[in-house]
């Protein structure tokens, strides 16, 4: 099974927005489990709260859902909460895990009325696997190919109305005809600063850890926008005042834990200060192709373009134009660099 458990990575990672070894139980404790506990995500929120009570008030399952963003914006949470909201159970799979299309028959036909059917990562499903989602999501119903060559057959089968919900970082890569099966898509944003204070202060709460508003607010401002990694800040944090100081999470206290393990003043993770230093340091700041830049720092363009820019670009450090990426003079300041004059700024402004 390629779902979370082994896309984990090492433990060094503090700032990772994938989820770490060993880190799953962490998590399920400190998910939230209703809709009125997810903290965030306002219009997502809202809207599906109308998609779910529109289908309880009519009786049936609500349309398919697809949600859509970021690794840790809470994707996963939030499909768990729909099971919830519905009172339904949550059968969960992944998108490599369906590698032939049987994979899928058997979750599918082993769903019960009002079943919620979880597929992580869907844009990885195989082609096969994927046409057959297409009819089940339709018309509640598969085509199973039975025997090979000239006398094989298709035999229709029923299968139980259900409700689909999908997780993906990369909605871009999801086929056509899958995206426009899903009624409904929400589209996760990185989270502002008081709503990851109050993720953070939630989670102490849940771990027993006593953390004053400074201490919470400063551990927020530095989680990179994700809840991932504000939790996961806040147990370093912890583990730092429990050793080293009386147990007590304060402003002096996070800053402190926080310099140990490296954490940016900003958030920004590994991958997104190899892409600025080496947008600043070999491509002169740009403008800059993606897939340039990508090769620079060793990684898919689309980790680069799904993954680490759209944090970038809400931090203010980076800027996509049309000739290529460029770095903002926060940027330069950022990595302890003069911004260049700007070309706009030439002349009379040049020696300011
Ligand atoms: N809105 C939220 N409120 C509180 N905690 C959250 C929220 N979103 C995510 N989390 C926390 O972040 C962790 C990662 O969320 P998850 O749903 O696994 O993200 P994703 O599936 O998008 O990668 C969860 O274990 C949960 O503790
Ligand atoms: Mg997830």
């Amino acid at each position: 099974m390629h779902d979370e458990e082994v896309t984990e990575h090492p433990a060094d990672e503090t700032l990772s927005a994938l989820p770490q070894l060993g880190e799953r139980e962490m998590e399920t404790t400190l998910r939230p489990s209703r809709l009125s506990e997810f903290i965030g995500q306002p219009r997502v929120r809202e809207q599906l709260e109308l998609v779910l009570e529109s289908a309880r008030r009519r009786g049936v399952p609500p349309d398919h859902v697809l949600l859509s963003g970021p690794p840790g914006l809470g994707k996963t949470s939030l499909a768990m909460i729909v099971a919830a909201e519905l009172d339904a159970s949550i059968r969960i799979t992944s998108g490599p895990a369906l590698e032939r299309a049987g994979d899928l028959a058997a979750m599918l036909s082993n769903l019960a009325e009002g079943d919620v059917l979880f597929i992580d990562e869907i844009h990885r499903i195989a082609r096969p696997a994927e046409e057959m989602l297409y009819l089940a999501m339709e018309d509640f119903r598969v085509d199973v190919v039975v025997g090979k060559g000239p006398g094989a057959t298709s035999i229709p089968l029923e299968i139980a109305p259900f409700t689909l919900v999908g997780a993906t970082t990369r909605s871009g890569a999801l086929t056509g005809p899958l995206r426009d099966r899903f009624g409904f898509t929400g589209q996760m944003e990185f989270y502002a600063d008081h709503e990851l204070d109050q993720v953070v202060r939630r989670s102490a709460k849940i771990l027993d850890i006593e953390i004053d508003a400074e201490g919470s607010a400063e551990i927020a401002r530095r989680s990179r926008g994700t809840p991932r990694i504000a939790n996961r800040l806040l147990r370093r944090v912890r583990d730092y005042a429990e050793v080293r100081e009386d147990g007590k999470v304060t402003l002096a206290v996070a800053r402190a834990a926080l310099a140990v393990y490296d954490v940016d003043e900003l958030g920004l993770d590994r991958l997104d200060r190899a892409v600025l230093s080496a947008l600043v340091h070999s491509f002169g700041g740009g403008p800059v192709g993606v897939s340039t830049l990508a090769v620079a720092v060793g990684e898919e363009p689309t980790t680069v373009e799904e993954v680490c820019e759209p944090y970038l670009v809400r931090a203010g450090m980076l800027a996509r134009t049309p000739r290529g990426r460029v770095a903002t003079a926060s940027a330069w300041e950022h990595l302890g660099l003069r911004p260049p004059p700007r070309p706009d700024q030439a002349g009379p402004t040049l020696f300011d």
